[in-house]
């Protein structure tokens, strides 16, 4: 057994002056004739490696000066703080040894030059590796382990949802079919909210938090087909509660990422500042002012009419933090929503449309808990009562007016890191013209 430690890069720090062993991936190679500066990342970091010819022995200079992209290997010497190294740090190569050399014949098929879309993302499963990618899954996770802290922090209990589900919660014509047993017909969730609402009338507030899926065959870049969502659920609850909850919690990721992933916001060249502003009290407009605001910019939206991406966009531009607009026409939103009692033709729900054109984040509401009124629209939505009729029960038992919402991850996380296309901000991503790998 070798004495020298095995740290990870990101340990670095706290072993300058020490000899130890980092297990990693050769990132990049620079030679300048008789030094040569191996690149190693581990997954935590990347370090840059020094290697003077005149201070190893011959073979392990050769080894490494021909040693070829995305090899793994084990590498070892002395950690020396250099305030130049783009870590804080240098490792002076004292040995080494190949894990497995990848061959010259078939080298590996990302390097530094540019390649296009469609190659990365065929080569998802290697393309990860990349700083960029690497940075954006960082972000993700600082997310998601946010998004946990908050409703823990906050009295939800987690509760989640199944995947497989009888009926339809946001409209029949983005349901994905299965087959199940015995000639039954089952489909992905498109949400959970339906039993969020069972399981907020038993233990207060919940949420739950879990692939979800659209077939929506629009090819944008917002959607995915298959995307991560967290919905919180709250008994005894109102649209103000809702606005007042996902206002927290979005201004708690934007202080998280801030506070613990300003490295990977340097490596996506994110503007902080724009972070920065994000702050509480977000702008709060109704549907009416954001179609007259609309039209006033030149959009074609007609009252009556659903955003398009466009909209979204230019709405957000007078704004530099999301903006909340509720109240939108029920006819253009799902069978659950609570009609506002002084305008019954408008849904007492409202949509986070993210700063900088990122579009929606977050949709929710008020739900519909007198039990006639929800039998009335589930007619009206051509939806088969008999697989609602647990649903139903929750106005039947102890139904209360109660509230929650739905924020995607990927489009957060788009938003958050400053990309382009919502593809990026999950490893493997499903679209309608992605399946692979
Ligand atoms: O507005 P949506 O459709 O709302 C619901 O599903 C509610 N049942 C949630 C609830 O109240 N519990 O979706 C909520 C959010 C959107 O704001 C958006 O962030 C994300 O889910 N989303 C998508 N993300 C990526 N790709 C898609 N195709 C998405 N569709 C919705
Ligand atoms: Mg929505």
């Amino acid at each position: 057994m070798s004495a020298i430690p095995r740290i990870t890069i990101a340990e670095a720090g706290r072993h300058a002056g020490e000899t130890v062993e980092l297990a990693g991936w050769l990132y990049n190679l620079r030679k300048s004739g008789k030094i040569i500066f191996p690149q190693v990342r581990d997954g935590s970091g990347i370090m840059q490696c020094v290697c003077v010819k005149a201070q190893v022995d011959e073979a392990l200079f050769e080894t490494l000066k021909n040693l070829t992209q995305e090899s793994s290997l084990l590498i070892r010497g002395s950690i020396r703080a250099e305030p130049r190294a783009p870590g804080g740090y240098e490792l002076d190569v004292t040995g080494a040894e190949v894990v497995q050399r990848v061959p010259e014949e078939r080298p590996y098929p990302i390097t530094p030059k540019e390649h296009g879309t469609e190659f990365l993302f065929d080569h998802r499963h290697l393309h990860l590796r990349s700083r960029r990618q690497h940075a954006i899954l960082r972000v993700r996770h600082e997310v998601i382990k946010a998004i946990r802290d908050y409703f823990d922090s906050n009295g939800f209990t987690l509760v989640d949802c199944p995947i497989f589900t009888p009926a339809a919660c946001e409209g029949t014509t983005t349901l994905f079919e299965v087959d199940y047993f015995e000639d039954e017909k089952v489909f992905l969730t498109q949400s959970g909210q339906l039993y969020n609402e069972a399981t907020a009338m038993a233990f207060g507030k919940t949420y739950c938090f879990g692939p979800t899926f659209r077939a929506e065959k629009s090819k944008t870049r917002r959607h995915l087909t298959e995307f991560w969502m967290v919905e919180p659920e709250m008994a005894y609850a109102t649209l103000d509660d809702v606005k007042r909850v996902s206002e927290e919690l979005i201004c708690f990721l934007v202080s998280r990422v801030l506070e613990n992933r300003q490295a990977e916001l340097t490596v996506l060249e994110r503007d902080i500042a724009k972070l920065e502003a994000v702050k509480a009290p977000f702008p709060r407009i109704s549907y009416d002012e954001a179609v007259e605001t609309l039209r006033k910019k030149g959009s074609e939206i007609e009252w009556g009419g659903d955003f398009g991406g466009t909209d979204e966009t230019l709405l957000s531009e007078d704004y530099d933090r999301p903006v909340m607009v509720d109240r939108f026409p029920s006819q253009i939103k799902a069978f659950y929503f609570e009609p506002d009692p002084e305008r019954p033709e408008l849904a007492l729900g409202v949509d986070v449309i993210a700063s900088e054109g990122y579009g929606e984040i977050v949709g929710g509401g008020q739900r519909i808990y007198s039990l006639e009124l929800l039998e009335q629209r589930l007619r009206e939505h051509n939806l088969p009562a008999e697989a609602f009729e647990w649903y139903l029960d929750l106005r039947r038992f102890g139904g209360v007016p109660h509230a929650g919402f739905g924020m995607g991850v990927e489009r957060a996380v788009a938003w958050l890191c400053g990309l382009d296309h919502i593809r990026e901000t999950i490893a493997f991503p499903r679209m309608l013209y992605r399946t692979r790998p």
